[in-house]
């Protein structure tokens, strides 16, 4: 067993190690030294940058009237990746630089029909496709309510129903889940509402007979851990370990078949280069591909008997990771920006893959969270990303299904509106829109 991937661990230099092992001892403190080294890198060249606009803009436009607004912003397109540069003139020289855009991305407006709501709003939901029907499980309803069914969207009469229960046991947020076009595979995920802690448990669903399994339980529970069908076994990767907060990097992986676990163990696996939750996870043509997420997430106040939610510090990344034949991880070209809460929010046509919606970086300044609101396609042959098209708004978890040329998505957290891309209602809407890729 030599091409086993534990053999190699050793082998693989990643330039993202360093991130790695500072998370696992600091996950807090790494992530504050990422943000500030990437700002030292960039602040010489942004400085110039911003000089060289300010005296075009002043050239052009009345510098009067820079100097004496409190404050501007000019977006900017700087190597394929939008930048925003904010300039306080009240600070004067103080130039604040980001290191990645929060603004929407410009795209074509796509023509939206607003199907049948789901039967529940569901935040934090899971969605399997097999064939016409969309699965969606489980859910947050409100932050104090968490759902523990199936609701069934059928493509082809577009309605809902066949509503069944989960297992009592089951998580109900931030699962792992992946079918093998009738089996689905469920792993660990957060057990009750707020910010409760997660369950090892695992299970596999028959979806003809609407059975459940029990499987041998993941080594050590997981938040929205990637997970994938891969070369015959089931593999879990990173999510946040059992603070919610911290990113694991540990990868395991158990031999399945036909809904059978093969093996009694699960088995340790090559680490993934970055870990945390709420990636995109996804096998194409024998390559499984690891898309945007984030590092920390919201924890449970200390001593809170109801383990309310605070907010903590995330970095939300761009990160495209590639594993094939060869057992290394390979980076490949980032996302135009950075995306997360999108484990469920994807699907493959035509050899893209095609993502909507999600979170990227917090406002600098109000520190809100900023949902995404492009649908963004990822060529395979060329590994070119794009922007699409535009959701009638920014949704974050959303649930995306393919059918009959037909784009849909359900549920999710939604924006307040056009002008505000803080998140706001929990939704149960269903929208579908032609797809025409090129
Ligand atoms: C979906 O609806 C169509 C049309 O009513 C029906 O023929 C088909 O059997 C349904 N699919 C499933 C899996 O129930
Ligand atoms: C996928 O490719 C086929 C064949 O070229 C084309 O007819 C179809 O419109 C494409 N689908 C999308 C969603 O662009």
């Amino acid at each position: 067993m030599s091409d086993h991937p534990c053999h190699r661990r050793k082998t693989q230099t990643h330039p993202q190690s360093l991130f790695v092992k500072g998370f696992v001892s600091d996950a807090k403190k790494t992530m504050n030294r990422i943000e500030m080294g990437r700002k030292q890198q960039q602040r010489k060249s942004w400085v110039m940058f911003v000089c060289v606009t300010l005296l075009g803009a002043a050239l052009i436009t009345d510098l009067l009237f820079c100097w004496t607004s409190s404050s501007f912003i000019i977006p900017y397109t700087f190597n394929s990746k939008e930048k925003i540069v904010i300039v306080d003139t009240d600070k004067k020289q103080n130039v604040i630089h980001l290191s990645k855009t929060f603004a929407d991305l410009p795209g074509p407006q796509l023509k939206w029909d607003k199907m049948t709501d789901s039967p529940v709003p569901r935040l934090d939901g899971a969605a399997i496709q097999i064939n016409d029907q969309l699965f969606v499980f489980a859910g947050y309803g409100t932050i104090d309510l968490v759902h523990s069914h199936v609701d069934v969207y059928n493509f082809t009469s577009n309605t809902w129903g066949g509503r069944f229960d989960m297992p009592k046991e089951m998580a109900h947020s931030h699962l792992g889940m992946v079918t093998d076009g009738r089996y689905v595979y469920i792993v660990t995920g957060q057990y009750g509402p707020q910010c409760r802690g997660p369950t090892a448990h695992t299970f596999v669903l028959d979806t003809i007979t609407k059975k459940w399994n029990d499987m041998p339980p993941l080594p050590i529970p997981r938040y929205a851990p990637a997970t994938q069908l891969w070369r015959g076994r089931l593999h879990v990767m990173g999510g946040s370990k059992e603070d919610r907060y911290t990113p694991g990097v540990d990868h395991w992986s158990i031999a399945v078949k036909d809904g059978v676990v093969l093996e009694k163990e699960w088995r340790t696996e090559m680490p993934i280069p970055r870990g945390g939750p709420h990636r995109a996870c996804i096998v194409v043509d024998d390559k499984l591909y690891l898309i945007g997420g984030q590092e920390g997430d919201f924890m449970a106040k200390p001593n809170s008997p109801i383990f309310k939610c605070s907010r903590r510090n995330e970095v939300v990344y761009s990160d495209v990771y590639m594993l094939d034949y060869e057992m290394k991880w390979k980076v490949l070209p980032s996302m135009p920006k950075p995306d997360s809460h999108i484990e469920f929010a994807w699907v493959v046509v035509n050899n893209s893959i095609v993502i909507a919606g999600g979170t990227t970086e917090k406002h600098p300044d109000t520190k809100k969270m900023i949902l995404v609101g492009e649908v963004f396609q990822f060529q395979l042959d060329t590994l070119k990303w794009s922007v699409v098209g535009k959701l009638p708004y920014r949704v974050k978890t959303t649930l995306v299904g393919f059918w009959d040329g037909w784009l849909y998505f359900t549920s999710g957290q939604r924006d307040r509106g056009p002008d505000d891309p803080t998140p706001k209602k929990v939704t149960g809407e269903m929208w579908r829109t032609k797809l025409n890729l090129s």
